[in-house]
């Protein structure tokens, strides 16, 4: 192998080796955030020697510690922070361990900061929030909890800091943990761990301390580097944002990123602004001409049809084209001094386009002290809401909780470019026809029992018929009831006696019963239930559109596995047998295909196990993700 060959190929390898890692780190004013960012990397050595000499001469002259070295410094990363003591701007640190590269955003914990919190929370993964064990949960801590919550960050770690301040004290801990799991159950956030620390004495930061042995978890590094995306669903679908268009003599040269997906030569694509399929003739990448890139990285392309794309067009792959959308319900943050209300008009920039844009109304907006939702017309600062958002034109965009870079935006106030407002988009309304509009249907949201902590969600039972869907469905129903869970059955026999009585079973009909069922699941996980929704569901398209309607923070697909040979031999309603001698046409399994889902949530073997077992399977599942 030649020299700059192996060179080429050991850089890709180093880089594709090591993982990114994310992390908002968060909380109240002088709950010692930069102290402990600071303590954690001179623990663990990495800070280097002229860094800490650096350090050493700062301390003395803006240092809180006395002569002693002042590691919040090191956070702080900027003059005029420093000259306040506070952390203002988002300070990026970067950190390498165990083979995985950790970039921490140290936001401030200001409440006049809020953008700079909502930034940085907007590019992690995880968040780490920070408590004093003196002064307990602030509203600032529910801000970060909710802003967390809201931006999806995949998990929690709650630092309870200065608990040398309360004599290592396990009471003051307990409180405080309790009290924020009462909170974070509300937003049905599961995945938190809570430690106790004294950042400033290095207490549980990298060693645990001998102070708390009361504490039976892991010390603050050790539960940090054992953060991992790996098993992370990760959005396939091709997104390839064009930035550039760059004329060579014959040949266009398509410049842009792509934010998700990857990309072949002569792979079919869809462009979202001509609405045209293309095919994809050269890949250029930072290594040179490819065949073959993985995002998310910038590539020039040049395609087999020279055409017009404008800037911020996106490219997608025929199966799950960019739509374009121009109305859309989302979450968002007022950053405004005065206040955003409804009927304001405004600029909206998404990653790679800004249009004009208006808030059509407000259908609830969050208490920050209990995240009760509450009618307004208007977001005060820092308050968030869920908002429905017209825009002038049509722009290609994704739900946030299918793409984070396609599904959030600012809002941008037109007479001076300050920004007034951030937020992710939660749903999309196709815009039919001229004469068919969307109703405000806000009371919908406005919960008015005390069930609100029960996460409404559909469980999608496929299988072939008599693989055990409506029989484990059943047992599960009856399993939620006895635990106070709002729950439903839709069974796929049952709705062809109503609302489907008019479908049979070709690919078409199918596809149009597996529509209004999920449409019809969807109106009832919106009323907070939990909807069992059994249906043959014979192909990946379909349930994929199922999962679409509903949304995939609410699906869960439970697949029946069963064999042909199992199901026939039961054959309770005798339709196998009617198949058999051709009395059924297209009848699943034996004349119509049936497509196994490649990666379920859940997969059940009903040739092997009783249903009672394998209804305690949901159970326990639906239990350990913390969704009941
Ligand atoms: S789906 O394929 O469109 O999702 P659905 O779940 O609603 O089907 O209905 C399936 C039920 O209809 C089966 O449980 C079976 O009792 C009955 N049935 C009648 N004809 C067929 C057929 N050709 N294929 C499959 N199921 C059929």
């Amino acid at each position: 192998m030649k020299l700059d060959q192996w060179k080429r190929k050991r850089k890709t390898a180093t880089f594709s080796m090591q993982e990114v890692i994310k992390i908002l780190i968060c909380g109240s004013v002088d709950d010692g955030k930069s102290t402990l960012m600071g303590k954690l990397m001179y623990d663990a050595k990495l800070i280097l020697k002229d860094q800490f000499e650096s350090l050493l001469t700062e301390s003395k002259k803006y240092g809180t510690q006395g002569k002693k070295i002042d590691l919040a410094l090191m956070s702080d990363g900027l003059q005029a922070e420093r000259e306040q003591g506070i952390t203002i701007d988002v300070a990026y640190k970067y950190l390498t361990l165990k083979k995985k590269k950790f970039i921490f955003a140290d936001t401030p914990g200001h409440v006049e900061y809020t953008r700079n919190l909502v930034t940085g929370a907007s590019n992690s993964d995880f968040s780490i929030i920070i408590v004093d064990a003196s002064k307990g949960i602030l509203p600032h801590t529910k801000l970060c909890t909710l802003i967390s919550s809201i931006l999806r960050l995949k998990r929690i770690i709650v630092v309870i800091n200065k608990i040398d301040l309360t004599n290592y004290n396990k009471n003051s801990f307990l409180k405080i943990k309790n009290e924020f799991i009462k909170y974070a159950n509300l937003l049905n956030y599961g995945n938190i761990d809570f430690v106790p620390v004294s950042a400033l004495k290095g207490d549980n930061i990298v060693k645990k301390s001998k102070k708390m042995l009361w504490y039976s978890g892991k010390p603050l590094l050790k539960i940090i580097e054992e953060l991992s995306l790996k098993n992370e669903k990760k959005t396939k679908d091709l997104r390839l944002g064009i930035q550039l268009i760059s004329r060579g003599k014959s040949e266009r040269f398509y410049c842009g990123e792509i934010f998700s997906g990857k990309l072949k030569k002569n792979d079919k694509i869809f462009i979202s602004s001509t609405q045209e399929k293309n095919i994809i003739k050269e890949i250029f990448s930072s290594r040179g001409k490819v065949s073959n890139v993985d995002g998310p990285q910038h590539v020039s392309l040049t395609l087999r049809k020279n055409t017009d794309i404008s800037r911020g067009s996106f490219l997608s792959s025929i199966e799950n084209p960019v739509t374009n959308y121009s109305s859309f319900n989302a979450h968002i943050i007022s950053l405004n001094k005065d206040f955003l209300r409804v009927n304001q008009k405004f600029k909206i920039k998404f990653s790679l386009n800004t249009c004009n844009g208006s808030l059509d109304y407000i259908s609830y907006k969050f208490k920050k002290n209990n995240l009760n939702k509450i009618k307004s017309n208007k977001l005060e600062i820092n308050e968030i809401g869920l908002c429905k958002i017209s825009l002038a034109q049509k722009l290609p965009i994704d739900k946030f909780s299918k793409s984070s870079k396609m599904g959030s935006f600012i809002i941008i106030d037109p007479s001076n470019n300050k920004t007034i407002g951030a937020g992710v988009v939660e749903t999309l309304h196709e815009k039919k026809d001229k004469e068919i509009f969307w109703q405000n249907t806000a009371n919908n949201y406005l919960l008015n029992d005390n069930l609100n902590t029960q996460k409404p969600l559909v469980l999608w039972f496929t299988g072939i018929s008599a693989s055990g869907k409506s029989t484990i469905a059943n047992l599960v129903n009856e399993k939620l009831k006895k635990l106070n869970k709002k729950s439903y059955l839709l069974d796929g026999d049952n709705l062809r006696h109503g609302l489907c009585k008019d479908l049979g079973f070709s690919e078409l009909e199918r596809k149009e019963n597996v529509r209004r069922a999920a449409e019809l699941s969807k109106i009832i996980c919106n009323m907070g239930y939990v909807v069992l929704a059994c249906f043959i569901s014979p192909f990946k398209k379909e349930r994929h559109m199922a999962k679409e309607i509903i949304d995939e923070n609410n699906f869960i697909e439970i697949y029946c596995k069963a064999s042909i040979k199992v199901c026939e031999k039961r054959d309770q309603k005798g339709l196998y047998k009617k198949a058999r001698k051709g009395e059924i046409k297209n009848f699943t399994g034996i004349s119509s295909p049936y497509e196994a889902p490649t990666n379920p949530d859940l997969i059940l073997n009903s040739n092997k196990n009783k249903p009672n077992a394998l209804s305690n399977n949901i159970i326990n599942y639906l239990k350990k993700n913390n969704l009941i």
